[in-house]
């Protein structure tokens, strides 16, 4: 398949003439059960008719995704998770009072009687997950359309989440109709998903709004036991949580301080690093950009600068770019720093921890 691949760079193009016939024709795209590639605020998404059953086939096909993962049904006005859901709930109303359009997911049960989301595109469940993004090419591709959007994140299944147009490329390109160029996403790493179907709201993805702003809003909300770490737990209730995601190519093992040794974090991380390096493997690290200085001069490993510690956002919006760098020059052995920042270090490392396969290595 020849895909089109248009630059749409900010938010200005879609008041050109240009932007505007841009998504024209991607909305119509979607109309025909074709597949879109767009950015939203979060990662790019790769897009079509939420409702056409062999649209949502395609996503699945051209992502190489299992199909019991199910898809996240993007809107574009709060009345379309009415018609999904039936009504708004309270809890629904304060959620996307506080941070609709963003980035949130809410898990909803479908309204009674005849469901509107299909199973294709629920994989099979009969709750659905439901996000208005507040990117403005997201939101302008949703209402131009006059559908709402299934989208799973745009890069094929196993690959880090693209953040940029070009990652979507290298993943998509030949496998879609369309991907919209954008350049960066803001954030970096996918919602926040919260499920809404249990007794008490539980978060089942950490991401950018965290479940202490939800807990302001909503009181008591739980973390999923399977992605706090508890062992013994139940699978992961997102069953995209189950698959080993963001995987690269190479091993990556993440390096964390918990005694008081005198070795430091980074002295073991160059002493890691250097026999994998002699073993003949091609060597990275990843650090933050305040101890970048320390791994300086190091022959024949290459570092990875990922942001600077005290800003997590920085570091959330670098993440999924690096994994794929390092890719992309042939690493096969990587050791990581940890970044558990106060605010975003649950979602980053979340992250992490699934790229590394869990391997931790407490020194
Ligand atoms: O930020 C995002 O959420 C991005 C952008 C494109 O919006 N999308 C995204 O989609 O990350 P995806 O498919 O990569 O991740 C969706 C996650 C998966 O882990 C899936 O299993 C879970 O949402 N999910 C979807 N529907 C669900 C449901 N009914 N119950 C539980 N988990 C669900
Ligand atoms: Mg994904």
């Amino acid at each position: 398949m020849k895909t089109r691949i248009a630059k749409l760079m900010c938010e200005e193009a879609l008041q050109t003439e240009e932007g505007a016939s841009v998504i024209e024709e991607a909305g119509e795209i979607i109309r025909r059960g074709g597949l879109v590639a767009f950015p939203t605020e979060t990662v790019y998404g790769l897009g079509a008719d939420a409702v056409n059953k062999a649209a949502a086939k395609k996503i699945y096909e051209a992502k190489g995704r299992p199909s019991d993962n199910p898809l996240i049904v993007h809107i574009a006005y709060i009345s379309q998770l009415a018609e999904i859901a039936g009504k708004i709930s309270p809890e629904m109303k304060a959620l996307s009072d506080a941070f609709w359009p963003g980035p949130l997911t809410m898990i909803v049960n479908q309204r009674e009687g005849e469901p509107l989301i299909p199973r294709e595109t629920t994989g099979g469940l009969s709750t659905v997950a439901v996000r208005f993004p507040s990117h403005p090419i997201a939101n302008a591709l949703i209402r131009e359309s006059g559908r709402m959007i299934a989208a799973p994140s745009a890069n094929l299944s196993g690959r880090p989440s693209p953040t940029t147009g070009q990652h979507v490329i290298e993943d998509l390109d030949g496998k879609v109709d369309m991907i919209i160029d954008s350049g960066s996403v803001d954030i970096g790493l996918e919602s926040t998903i919260i499920d809404l179907t249990g007794d008490v709201p539980m978060v089942l993805r950490p991401g950018y709004i965290t479940r202490d702003e939800l807990s302001k809003v909503l009181g008591a909300v739980e973390l999923d036991p399977a992605v706090a770490g508890i062992e013994g737990s139940a699978p992961p209730k997102a069953p995209g949580m189950r698959y080993r995601h963001y995987a690269p190519k190479a091993h990556l093992t993440i390096v964390e301080k918990k005694s008081d040794l005198v070795e430091s974090l980074q002295e073991r991380i160059i002493n890691e690093a250097l026999t994998a390096m002699e073993k003949g493997l091609k060597t990275a690290i990843i650090c933050a950009d305040e101890n970048a200085h320390l791994y300086e001069g190091l022959e024949n490993v290459k570092v990875y600068d990922i942001g600077r510690f005290s800003d997590d956002d920085e570091i959330a919006g670098n993440l999924f770019s690096v994994l794929r760098k390092c890719d992309e020059d042939g690493m096969e052995r990587i050791f990581s720093e940890s970044f558990d920042t106060p605010r975003l270090g649950g979602a980053i490392m979340n992250r992490l921890l699934k790229a590394a396969g869990h391997d931790i290595l407490e020194i």
